[in-house]
């Protein structure tokens, strides 16, 4: 596939300075500077402290991933960077950078969703994706349904079914871990704990899952009850005097996130007849929520696709992939006054 074309991505609206380059759904590098270690004290993502981060990690993170792929930077055939949604100051500094070698190499500028670069980035690992398809996007930003008929956002490509009403999924296992002493981001420590706990402790409760809510939020998440409901658990356990069984509460919350994540996601597709579901974002690395997606999608005959955890937290081949699939499908380069947006809505792919 050597005609297929070679682009360079960066990705800074969190925590992360990823640039990744990929020739068409081939993976070339995929470099990844996280401040993660800078905010961890603070019990989260400090806006100011990841811009700083990003604006010192860029140069640096460009050099390893050409270096990696084994190309000049004046190899690329476009470069490929999101404009959003993110944190605003974190955004500027990848947009900046993307501009910057857009114009020193003359080469097409793709400002790209954050979003739909967690969907295009299974073609790294899976091949073409299958379109239409369900995609689940979930991470410490966001949780969202979208059906999904062209990537790039062509006539409507990237279609929102549902969000969560109050907090991201990813945040509400990161406010848990908090809860239980586990250290930031909580996810991965609440997957690891879970593996030693029972995921029938407690019953947590299902949020938006009663046929009332489910007249009007039927593909909509809400997880703060769940996160107030383990909060009281603790808290009533700590006033008895007696241990918190850490390893139990962390089963036992992650059942009750993954079980509705997983239920909802399935009944979109199958509302539309879709028999391709996508799972991408930070908490598409959960181990939980991979299996009993599989587990329940097989006896409906859907199919699921989960990238590898390394591509579903946030990196620049997810940014790479999705520009790819731009200049493949002969979209238009954005204009190089592309603003960095940080409450760019998903219908918007291409800014
Ligand atoms: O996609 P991502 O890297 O960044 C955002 O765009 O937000 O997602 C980060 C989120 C964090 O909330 C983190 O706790 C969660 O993904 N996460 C996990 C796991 N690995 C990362 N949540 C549950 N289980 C995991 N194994
Ligand atoms: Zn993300």
């Amino acid at each position: 596939m050597t005609d297929a074309p070679l682009v360079l991505g960066i990705e800074t609206s969190c925590d992360e300075t990823g640039v990744g380059i990929v020739r068409g759904h081939e993976l070339l590098a995929d470099a990844v500077a996280s401040s993660v270690d800078e905010h961890a004290r603070f019990g989260g993502v400090v806006p100011e402290v990841a811009s700083r981060a990003h604006l010192e990690a860029m140069v640096p993170t460009i050099e390893r991933a050409c270096e990696t792929a084994g190309i000049r930077p004046s190899d690329v055939d476009a470069i490929a960077v999101t404009s959003g949604p993110g944190l605003a100051g974190a955004l500027l500094v990848g947009v900046a950078a993307a501009k910057a070698l857009a114009v020193g190499l003359d080469k097409p500028l793709y400002g790209v969703n954050h979003l739909a670069a967690h969907v295009a980035v299974d073609q790294l690992e899976h091949g073409a994706l299958p379109e239409p398809c369900v995609a689940m996007l979930v991470s410490g930003g966001h949780s969202s349904l979208l059906r999904v008929t062209d990537v790039t956002g062509a006539d409507g490509g990237v279609d929102p079914m549902g969000a969560t009403i109050d907090d991201a999924a990813g945040e509400a296992f990161d406010k848990v871990a908090r809860l239980l002493g586990l250290p930031f981001p909580g996810g991965p420590h609440i997957d690891r704990a879970a593996r030693e706990g029972s995921s029938v402790y407690v019953d947590f409760p299902r949020g938006l899952t009663s046929r009332r809510d489910l007249e009007r939020h039927r593909f909509d998440f809400s997880f703060s009850g769940l996160k107030t409901a383990v909060a009281r658990w603790v808290e009533a356990r700590e006033r008895s005097g007696e241990p918190v069984p850490v390893a139990d509460v962390a089963a036992s919350f992650q059942e009750a996130v993954c079980d509705v994540l997983v239920r909802k996601a399935l009944d979109a597709a199958s509302s539309e007849g879709i028999e391709d579901l996508l799972i991408g974002g930070g908490v598409a690395a959960n181990s939980r929520l991979r299996h009993l997606a599989e587990e329940r999608a097989a006896k409906l005959g859907i199919r699921v696709r989960v990238p590898r955890p390394g591509l579903c937290t946030d990196n620049g081949a997810m940014v790479a992939a999705l520009g790819a699939e731009m200049v493949a499908r002969g979209r238009t380069p954005s204009s190089l006054d592309l603003p960095a947006d940080s409450s760019l809505p998903v219908t918007e792919v291409l800014a």
